[in-house]
């Protein structure tokens, strides 16, 4: 729990849109909570820190971020437990990722204590949006972009802080079908593919509408130089078990360093299991199935929260997973009991609002 010290002009709605919602068939990242909130980034600081109506913004035309994409964002999720409180999951985790995103896209961090007392002040005041019903939460937005009215490339000097939230459901409603990409590249050695960025999200639309066509829910994404090794997928990281041995590619400056995939590998290590963070590459990948010891393979991320792999393509293969996922359904069994508070929360992951 938290009380603020951060003075928040809070301007209420008149009336809630609550009504509107049908809470029974909620889709990923169509309707939004009643209220959000803002700050100005503008002579070296952040200022202006204020909850209003959700409602679009003015922007210029000349504005710095739809021309050049500085920006950064994260998502997060609350919920409510089996006890009634409202609890967010691993929210430290988020604010301390967006700063590291945002000094690589050369956006003023939000300070971690300043994130966190928006976030509880939102959730508090929108507390009654979030749905209860098995695989539902409240996402939550942040996000932090330039504002400049200003055609030439700089850093923009000054930037806007939003955080909003809205009901969601499943983003992936069934096991998935994943093509490994081998001419497109997402992120390079050097380059952002580790900062929650927009850039990244843009230019991975085309060669994922491409596999879209050939019947892919997403992409395997592999190193930029020689397609050789898995990276991550386009929403989550990607983690496989072999052998009953958990592999997902290390962190590094081309993958997002997720924190679903840090909770898997933390739970497995607390269970006991054979945890490798390494380079796997498709040859690697390609011999384990020959040899029938893919056991599993599966996504991990806030919005796709734990999502099975049905079929990987490569090379107009198609490598079929096993139908049983008995890990994949422990560790989503095990992270809903954390969130639901039905078991100790060992590793402090659940921050309660109230
Ligand atoms: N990789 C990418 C590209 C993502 O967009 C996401 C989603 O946030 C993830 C991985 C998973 O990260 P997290 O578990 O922190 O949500
Ligand atoms: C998330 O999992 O929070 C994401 O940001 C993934 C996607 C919706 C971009």
């Amino acid at each position: 729990m938290s009380s603020s010290t951060i003075d928040f002009d809070v301007k209420q709605v008149a009336k809630s849109k609550i009504d509107t919602v049908d809470f029974d068939s909620i889709e990923f990242g169509k309707v939004y909570s009643d209220h959000m909130f803002v700050a100005e980034y503008d002579e070296g600081e952040w200022k202006n820190f204020r909850i209003e109506p959700y409602a679009d913004l003015s922007i210029s035309p000349a504005n710095a971020t739809l021309h050049y994409a500085q920006s950064v964002f994260e998502g997060l999720k609350a919920y409510k437990n089996d006890e009634g409180e409202v609890v967010v999951f691993r929210p430290e985790a988020n604010a301390k990722r967006m700063i590291v995103s945002a000094e690589r896209m050369c956006i003023p961090p939000i300070p971690e204590d300043l994130f966190m007392e928006v976030l509880t002040e939102l959730i508090k005041l929108d507390a009654q949006w979030i749905p209860t019903k098995p695989n539902t939460s409240l996402y939550i937005r942040p996000v932090v972009f330039a504002n400049d009215p200003y055609v030439g490339i700089r850093p923009s000097h000054t930037y806007k802080f939003l955080m909003f939230t809205g009901p969601v459901g499943a983003y992936y409603s069934e096991p998935v079908n994943v093509k490994i990409e081998t001419h497109y590249t997402r992120a390079v050695a050097g380059g952002v593919g580790f900062a929650k960025t927009a850039g990244n999200y843009a230019a991975s639309l085309y060669p994922a509408l491409q596999a879209q066509k050939e019947g892919y829910h997403q992409l395997i994404w592999t190193d930029g130089q020689t397609h050789e090794f898995i990276e991550e997928a386009g929403t989550m990281n990607l983690l496989f078990f072999i052998d009953d041995t958990l592999i997902t590619a290390p962190a590094g400056d081309s993958i997002l360093d997720g924190i679903t995939k840090d909770s898997v590998l933390t739970l497995a290590r607390d269970w006991g299991m054979k945890v490798e963070e390494r380079r796997l590459s498709v040859t690697e990948l390609k011999e384990a199935f020959a040899a029938g010891k893919v056991q599993e393979a599966f996504g991990a991320g806030t919005a796709a929260t734990i999502s099975k792999i049905k079929m990987i393509g490569y090379e107009g293969i198609e490598y079929q997973l096993p139908s049983e996922t008995p890990l994949a359904d422990k560790l989503l069994g095990a992270l809903d009991d954390i969130k639901m508070g039905r078991v100790e929360d060992t590793h402090d992951w659940v921050y309660k609002i109230v």
